[in-house]
């Protein structure tokens, strides 16, 4: 299952025997769809050669300070993650970092990254139990560093205790929780993403530059935020999502169909994120339209507006929409809000490079009373930043509407 689909994760090893299960840990997180680049202390490169993660992980690997080649790299690290986890992470290497030391790539990786940092402890047993070692790890505990292990059994040394690494596949399991919240457990959303194609004939159709990718990454999100998901995707390229249940549609009608169906089954979220056409051919010929020679025009008529169908009906989800603009986007982004009657617009600048295809994004989030600019950012963690201020907005308003209703109950 491809569970850590799009996730980037900078493992981190330290010098230690263990570091060789570290190698099947690089294999299992790719096999599980992550994409993993390694970064190992001087010590390490004692235990396995850099080599073996290279072929492991498909990239260079970074060990000290004369691979970070670009004097920059050690920046470029810290913002391409999702996740930093160290495994094994060594006595020493764990003091680095309570110290808040940049002395080698692994730690200034670590100092200048903002991402969560997972660390997967593995010593002798004395050296774990050693008053030091505690004291750095409660350090890391209070600046909410994951500490995950380390197990007890047979040590290399031949001692037995508490210090040995966590399996590598216990790790995967990990890695994979720590992206899922509860933000939005038990919530029932429906996510459109992609373009529509709108048929001249049948060999032609108008349709735009949407990749879905923006709204994948919200589907993707919102799972991972504990949510029940269900995709409507015009035609794209990309896997659904893991644990997203998915309707391929063309057309905006469809698209509108699709929504409907699965709107009417139960819907307490809708995030339009597709571009939907705004019109429509007003027949679509069933021959293709020859060629002639003086101008012809095409007769549109108004496709279906499925956001603000959606935000119409009498049993409405707290719906979120899109804008792609080009320019003004603070006041586009509100008449909207208003214009399709939605919760909140999540805005885009579009244009040569941005919004559209690309991998990265920026957006302006306006609801009633409120703004929030999403800096750029790969779409992928965008789309966890809209989900958490969407998540809060909505928890908002449910709390609000059942005191309402409570408050209206008690006082009739
Ligand atoms: O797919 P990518 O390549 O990753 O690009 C992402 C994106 C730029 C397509 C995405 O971030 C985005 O902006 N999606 C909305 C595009 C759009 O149609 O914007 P709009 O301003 O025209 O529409 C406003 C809202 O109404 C949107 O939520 C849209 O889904 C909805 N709409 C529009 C027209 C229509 N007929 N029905 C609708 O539901």
């Amino acid at each position: 299952m491809n569970f850590l689909s799009q996730k980037r994760i900078l493992l981190g090893v330290s010098g230690g025997i263990a570091a060789y299960k570290s190698a099947e840990l690089v294999r299992q997180l790719r096999a599980a769809g992550a994409a993993v680049r390694v970064v190992m202390t001087p010590a390490a490169t004692g235990f396995v050669a850099a080599r073996t993660f290279q072929a492991l992980s498909g990239e260079r690997v970074w060990s000290d300070w004369s691979d970070d080649r670009s004097g920059m790299d050690h920046i470029e690290l810290a913002r391409w993650a999702d996740r930093i986890l160290i495994a094994p992470a060594s006595a020493d290497t764990l003091a680095r970092l309570a110290h808040g030391r940049a002395d080698d790539l692994l730690a200034a990786v670590c100092l200048a990254s903002t991402v969560p940092l997972c660390v997967a402890p593995a010593m002798n047993q004395a050296m774990w139990g050693n008053a030091a070692t505690r004291h750095n790890i409660a350090l890391l505990r209070e600046r909410n560093v994951q500490v995950w292990g380390p197990a007890a059994g047979a040590q290399a040394c031949g001692e037995s205790g508490p210090g040995r690494m966590l399996e590598p596949d216990a790790l995967v399991r990990a890695v994979a929780d720590s992206f899922s919240s509860e933000r939005l457990a038990g919530v029932r959303v429906v996510v459109t993403a992609g373009p529509t194609r709108e048929a001249i004939d049948p060999v032609r159709f108008i349709s735009n530059r949407s990749s879905g990718k923006m709204g994948y990454a919200v589907a993707q999100a919102a799972r991972e935020a504990g949510a029940q998901v269900a995709l409507v995707s015009g035609p794209v390229e990309l896997d659904a999502p893991d644990g997203v249940t998915r309707t391929m549609v063309e057309s905006a009608q469809e698209m509108l169909e699709a929504v409907l169906a699965e709107v009417s089954t139960g819907c307490d979220l809708f995030i339009g994120a597709a571009a939907v056409a705004d019109y429509r051919p007003a027949s679509a010929s069933a021959r293709k339209i020859k060629k002639r020679a003086d101008c012809t025009s095409l007769d549109l008529q108004p496709a279906p507006d499925i956001l603000a169908t959606v935000a119409a009906l009498e049993n409405r989800p707290f719906c979120v929409g899109f804008a792609a603009e080009t320019e003004q986007l603070q006041r586009h982004a509100q008449k909207k809000r208003l214009g399709k009657g939605v919760e909140m617009i999540a805005a885009n600048r579009v244009g040569k490079g941005l919004g559209f295809e690309t991998d990265q994004n920026e957006l302006l989030l306006v609801w009633e009373g409120g703004s929030q600019l999403l800096a750029m950012d790969a779409k992928t963690r965008l789309a966890r930043r809209l989900i958490e201020c969407v998540a809060d907005l909505y928890r908002h308003r449910t709390k609000h509407q059942d005191f309402a209703q409570d408050h209206a109950e008690n006082s009739a």
